[in-house]
């Protein structure tokens, strides 16, 4: 079953998605040489809970960190630390924020300094095929309608979409039905209905599609080793023109 959120939900989520924006935001500010992931991940921790909500992904199966923060190779779920970021890094953050009950998941990858012009085409590609995605996340479409323009975008860039991870329902868990993969045939899956909440979420890899799990058993890395990129925000699917929720009102 699919969550189909009330307006009093939609207001709800609203409220846990500016949160989670706004952490991104900051912590997307302070990627530059010199800091470290956990410098990062305590001022997303201490941002989510000076507005009166817990980090969602903090003990989530285990995790443990408030946000994922993910380099270079590394795809997803890096786990904050003592490693500092250095010139020329490309940097995934990962936030989410749960506060009246609702869930927000958003996430971003962020330029140390100067960058290779390809790592930075590799951001540029990511985030615009989320764009490319939404303009299919309306009422009446299907979910892989969503995904099959993702994939067609990236590809057509030369590059390549993971795939055995996805995005996802979100709302008051943080993974919900239904998985919206960013690879696929378009017409395919559950139908758009008003008032679903989707974590739509391109992982953009450099070279292969291919991941692997690092012995940590959280985070994932490009099979080759090249660059790995990824965008998300939280998605409301409405009668009309999606509505990003996980945007930012200022700090
Ligand atoms: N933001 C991730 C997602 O979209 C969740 C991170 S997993 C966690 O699925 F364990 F860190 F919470
Ligand atoms: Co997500």
């Amino acid at each position: 079953m699919i969550p189909v959120k009330s307006n009093r939900d939609i207001d709800l989520m609203r409220r846990a998605c500016k949160i989670t924006a706004a952490a991104r935001e900051l912590a997307g500010g302070m990627v530059r040489p010199g800091v470290t992931t956990h410098e990062i991940d305590k001022a997303v921790h201490d941002y989510i809970v000076s507005q009166g909500a817990v980090p969602s992904f903090l003990n989530y199966n285990g995790y443990p960190g408030s946000a994922c923060i993910s380099i270079n190779e590394q795809v997803i779920h890096g786990i904050p630390g003592n490693r500092v970021i250095k010139e020329g890094d490309i940097v995934s953050i990962d936030v989410g924020a749960y506060i009246g009950g609702f869930h927000g998941d958003c996430a971003a990858t962020y330029a140390a300094g100067a960058i290779d012009p390809e790592a930075q085409r590799l951001i540029d590609v990511t985030r615009q095929s989320f764009f490319e995605g939404i303009k299919f996340a309306r009422q009446g479409y299907r979910v892989s309608d969503i995904s099959h323009a993702v994939q067609a975008y990236v590809e057509n860039n030369g590059f390549s979409v993971v795939r055995s991870f996805v995005g996802h329902g979100v709302g008051e868990k943080l993974h919900e039905e239904p998985e919206v993969p960013n690879f696929g045939s378009p017409g395919r899956g559950p139908r758009l209905v008003k008032g679903m909440t989707l974590a739509i979420e391109p992982m953009v890899n450099q070279g292969t599609y291919e991941v692997k799990v690092l012995k940590d058993h959280w985070t994932v890395i490009t099979a080759d080793g090249k660059l790995s990129a990824h965008y998300e925000n939280t998605v409301l699917i409405t009668d009309g023109e999606p509505e990003i929720l996980t945007v930012c009102e200022g700090l």
